[in-house]
């Protein structure tokens, strides 16, 4: 029997309407649209404007409608759904269980997964072993964030970056040599300090307290971040092309995790990929967490031809990181 492997079939994604610019954010925080082209490469980012009973999962039922708007269906098929995000509507119940009863996905088991910014490559980890394991053929992934909920937008270290948004891919069981080949991930448990959100866990449960000290944003030590993402990207896509026997010249796309420009140029010069092999949309979407690769194989699906080498690759909180390599299984 030959082997089976995951391959996604179909990809959709969503970003929120509003548009916020560099010009705006300056007008509430000490910052300009130089500094933050310059030393982040965003121009403008989507924003989810504050509604009531409106989260990310609504970001997700859109992203989801996107996807079979090209490649219908049957939501009944859909027999497992891994949703990464940081930001869910609520703690209790998860939003997996919320998009499955809207969109129709009612036979499939499913849970929300916490891996910040490596949240869509840990998702699509846990959703090709379930196919390959042989007992699931269809499994739906999701990765989204509205980080907005959680940026403090009196801190000009954090707001310029996050934004909201979310992507999907459907993976499916296949036997052509196709689809996820390798991954290698990891966690090492040492961002604690430099990039954290404190408070609405066991340890700061929501109080006053917690929202006076702004225990509820994200707060991160940018600088030390920085290095550590560079460094562990590049180490982890060198590892994943040594271990697969790939050249640069093999890989067609690279698709890093959009946390800044610079970190982006620097892990595609160290790995001696050209840039136009690298997905970039951070200009236009800034950086929204779990959503990030997802939203750029959505933006830049119709170039993608079956059979491309892939890698995508993060960093986030935890730290979490690791790289993922596909070819990919089909042209728009
Ligand atoms: O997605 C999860 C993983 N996250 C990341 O990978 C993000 C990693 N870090 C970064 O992207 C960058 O470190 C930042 C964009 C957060 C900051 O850029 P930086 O070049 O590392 O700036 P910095 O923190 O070293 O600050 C340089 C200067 C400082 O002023 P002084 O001390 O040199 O006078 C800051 O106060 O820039 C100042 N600064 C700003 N100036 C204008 C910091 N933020 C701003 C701002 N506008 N928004």
């Amino acid at each position: 029997m030959s082997k089976i492997h995951a391959v996604i079939t179909a990809v959709g994604g969503c970003i929120p309407e509003y548009v916020l610019t560099n010009d705006e954010i300056s007008t509430y925080v000490d910052t300009s649209d130089e500094w933050i082209l310059q030393r982040i490469g965003i121009r403008e980012r989507r924003i989810l404007k504050p509604e009531e009973g409106v989260g990310i999962t609504c970001l997700a039922e859109k992203a989801i409608e996107n996807l079979r708007s090209k490649k219908d269906f049957d939501p009944l098929e859909i027999e497992a759904i891994v949703f990464a995000t940081s930001t869910p509507d609520y703690i209790l119940p998860n939003s997996a269980s919320l998009i499955a009863y809207r969109t129709g996905m009612t036979r499939a088991f499913g849970f929300d997964l916490s891996a910040a910014c490596s949240g869509y490559i840990f998702a699509l980890e846990v959703a090709q072993s379930f196919i390959v394991s042989g007992k699931y053929k269809k499994v739906m992934v999701i990765a989204g964030d509205v980080l907005s909920t959680v940026t403090d937008t009196k801190d000009r270290n954090t707001c310029p970056i996050f934004s909201d948004g979310c992507g999907v891919a459907l993976l499916e069981a296949t036997e052509e040599e196709e689809g996820i080949v390798d991954s290698i991930l990891h966690m090492d448990g040492d961002s604690l300090e430099h990039l954290h959100m404190y408070g609405g866990g066991s340890v700061h449960p929501a109080s006053h307290e917690s929202v006076d000290r702004h225990l509820h944003f994200i707060h991160q030590d940018g600088k030390v971040v920085f290095k550590r993402a560079v460094t562990a990207m590049v180490n982890v896509c060198e590892e994943i092309m040594q271990r697969n026997n790939l050249s640069k010249d093999d890989v067609r796309w690279v698709v890093p995790h959009q946390a800044n420009l610079r970190i982006i140029e620097a892990v595609a010069r160290r790995l001696e990929i050209p840039i136009d092999k690298v997905m970039v949309n951070i200009d236009k979407y800034g950086n929204s967490s779990a959503a990030t690769i997802p939203l750029c194989l959505w933006d830049w699906e119709k170039r993608m031809r079956k059979g491309d080498k892939v890698i995508l690759t993060a960093f986030g909180a935890g730290y979490t990181w690791g790289a993922v390599y596909l070819k990919w299984g089909y042209d728009a």
